[in-house]
């Protein structure tokens, strides 16, 4: 018995003098481990009189326990020392950028509709906005296209279940705010749209800026002057090459749809040069129905709308060659293409 209680207090001692966690882990195995002094003893046990073995059995198990748990405790006290010594000596500058090499772009799309919201704020649009998911209403019927129409079928629509769309133009847009408000209507609207198509000039997702005017004696002269002046003021060219070419939207009449004169090649896009020309926007003056549709007299009010496509507007100016790259998610792409995020677009200071 007693040479049980010694091996306790020697072991004990031992442990509370060990001074780091590796002298510790030598006490383990001087104790514990395959050859430790408490597993030679407890080996030794069937060779102890056997009217002994029980007690000494039970002893030696309990002293084992309490080994076992002043180490656990030493190695507590000793790792929270060891933590704390570290802490004081490693300092770490919670104000340093964590990566410096690490510098956010602003994507085209965003850069191209702020230069657009500049252009149009300067001369007094208010900007608003509509949902991405559309009822049918907004998205078609107000908007002059009734069921069946065949002009529902060119929009390549996306379905939701319990018949919602997902916007395929920012038009309905126009249906909404005019409905909300009182003319004179001076507006953009910039958003996300979608339709089922995809090639080099399109994709399921595209932007756009819707853009109208209502008010009295409002004719396509002025629709012709306020693209003209907004392209003049976007490209930041004195001459741009834009043509009005005829066409057919069931809410506006007449229609037409604005090209750029520009060069396509495989890996450029240039503005102004060649033979090609690039669609950009549709436009024309709002149809008589849709004014109605919002309960507005048409004999009262007139406007023009347009709605642009923001990506090829962002690639006739920036020379980028495909429009599925805006949607790749590629760093290197955005690093070249990108836009500085402290470079705001205003009229004054540049765009
Ligand atoms: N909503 C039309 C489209 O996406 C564009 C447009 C807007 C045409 C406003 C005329 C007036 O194709």
């Amino acid at each position: 018995m007693t040479n049980t209680e010694q091996l306790r207090t020697d072991a004990l001692a031992a442990i509370s003098a060990s001074e780091h966690s590796a002298a510790l882990e030598e006490q383990r195995v001087a104790w514990l481990g395959k050859k430790g002094r408490i597993t030679e003893a407890l080996k030794a046990l069937g060779q102890a009189a056997p009217e002994e073995r029980k007690a000494l059995g039970a002893a030696l198990n309990a002293v084992k326990d309490a080994i076992a748990e002043a180490i656990e405790r030493r190695k507590a006290e000793l790792s929270a020392a060891e933590l704390e010594a570290r802490l004081k000596t490693e300092t770490l500058d919670m104000t340093l950028p964590s990566r410096a090499e690490a510098h956010g772009r602003i994507h085209p799309v965003t850069q191209v509709i702020d230069e657009i919201t500049a252009i149009f704020a300067e001369w007094g649009f208010a900007v608003a906005e509509g949902p991405d998911i559309e009822d049918d209403d907004h998205n078609f019927t107000a908007l002059n296209i009734p069921e069946a129409h065949p002009a529902r079928q060119m929009h390549d629509t996306f379905y939701l279940a319990g018949g919602a769309v997902l916007r395929t133009h920012t038009s309905p847009v126009q249906i909404r705010t005019m409905r909300s408000g009182a003319p004179p209507f001076r507006v953009i609207a910039p958003g996300a749209t979608y339709r089922c198509d995809s090639d080099q000039t399109h994709t399921p997702m595209f932007h756009q800026v819707e853009g109208f005017v209502i008010d009295r004696h409002i004719h396509m002269g002025h629709l012709k002057g306020c693209i003209t002046e907004f392209l003049r003021a976007f490209f930041e060219m004195e001459r741009v090459p834009v043509r009005f070419r005829p066409s057919f939207f069931p809410f506006t009449e007449p229609s037409a749809e604005v090209d750029i004169g520009c060069r396509r090649g495989r890996d450029e896009i240039v503005i102004g040069e060649g033979e090609g020309w690039l669609e950009v926007m549709g436009c024309g003056m709002v149809h008589a129905n849709v004014l109605r549709n919002c309960g507005i007299d048409p004999d009262e009010w007139q406007g023009f709308a347009f709605g642009l496509g923001v990506e090829r507007l962002a690639m006739l100016k920036y020379g980028i060659p495909d429009l599925r790259d805006f949607f790749e998610s590629d760093a290197r792409w955005l690093k070249h293409y990108g836009f500085s995020p402290l470079h705001i677009p205003t009229v004054y200071g540049g765009l």
